[in-house]
């Protein structure tokens, strides 16, 4: 078999990956903890000794920055890889800060691997993925997943992990996007901008790994408040250091604000809702299933769209009949 078909989830972080280590190996200055969406996917088809190279995207042929990348990724899979054919398709707008490249990624892993007839384990996967996009190495596995930064410079030891103690804790991830289109400065030039020029990078990056713990304990606990409000604290930190580079990172719209406001102002009527957002305007909100209704109905006048999403499962591979 030269061809294989994987589908993968986005993630949503819940303490945040910002800032590299290794720009080459995608390795993290952070540790981060996320949570795997259902619905939304990427399903990808990979086809090793094709005519030509070429890589397609939901229908049309990928942008040169997507091939381009898409295709690197290969050849650090195999050097001397034959020509190779890509058919991507996301349910859910790429590019817009919903997690696109986490899901693409896992998924292109998986499949490259499965059509070269190789069944790496996901720890491996996992390790691939991220070279791809840091993110990724999340979404190999579903429910909630940390990502330790490690410390070798291979890194052989940055990797996801799952926490399955806490599959069956009902919680949704409420999305409202707020505008759609590609960002202006992607994670990765962003990052960079970060590292090098915020004053309060440093202070992120310190802060990290007792945010991430304190998040692992939560979920543990099933502490709603406990994650929340180290959720909140952890994308409000990531933001004042985009806000603070020079020149500035805002991926905020006006209506990123007022759906904070909205979730801040129920919040205070006692419904445990959070925020957090990531390289771009939507926010995402999470909540108890049960209290879905009241986190919509508050954010309905600002949101284009609005999707309620639950745990998503691991990236897996399509049958083929
Ligand atoms: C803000 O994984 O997209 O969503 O490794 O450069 O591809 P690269 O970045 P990417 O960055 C995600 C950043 C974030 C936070 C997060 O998902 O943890």
């Amino acid at each position: 078999m030269n061809s294989a078909t994987a589908i993968a989830h986005p993630n949503i972080a819940l303490v945040k990956y910002w800032g590299k280590r290794d720009l080459t190996l995608n390795l993290p200055s952070v540790s981060s903890l996320s949570m795997t969406l259902d619905t939304f996917h990427t399903r990808t088809t990979v086809t090793w000794d094709a005519p030509s190279d070429g890589v397609v995207l939901n229908g049309q042929p990928a942008s040169a920055k997507i091939a381009q990348r898409t295709l690197s990724f290969l050849d650090r899979m195999d050097p001397h890889r034959p020509p190779c054919h890509i058919d991507t398709h996301n349910t859910f707008p790429t590019g817009a800060g919903l997690a696109s490249s986490a899901s693409g990624f896992a998924a292109l892993a998986l499949a490259a691997s499965a059509a070269r007839g190789e069944e790496p384990d996901r720890q491996h996967l996992s390790v691939l993925a991220r070279q791809g996009s840091g993110s990724a190495c999340r979404s190999l596995w579903g429910g909630f997943v940390v990502w330790d930064r490690g410390e070798r410079p291979d890194g052989l030891d940055s990797h996801g992990r799952p926490l399955p103690e806490a599959s069956s804790w009902d919680l949704r991830m409420v999305v409202a996007i707020v505008t759609t289109g590609p960002k202006d400065v992607g994670s990765t030039e962003g990052m960079e901008r970060s590292r090098l020029t915020s004053p309060l990078y440093s202070t992120w990056v310190e802060q990290a790994e007792s945010d991430v713990q304190a998040g692992i304990d939560a979920v543990h606990a099933r502490d709603l408040e406990a994650l929340g409000q180290v959720m909140e604290s952890s994308t409000l930190k990531m933001h004042a250091s985009m806000m603070t580079s020079i020149p500035p990172l805002l991926y905020w719209a006006p209506a990123t604000i007022a759906c904070l406001h909205a979730i801040w102002r129920l919040r205070a009527k006692g419904v445990s809702a959070w925020c957090t957002m990531d390289a771009g305007p939507q926010v995402k909100v999470l909540c108890r299933a049960a209290d879905v209704p009241q986190v919509t109905a508050a954010l309905a006048e600002y949101a284009e769209q609005l999707h309620v999403l639950g745990q998503g499962g691991p990236a897996r591979l399509e049958q083929t009949p």
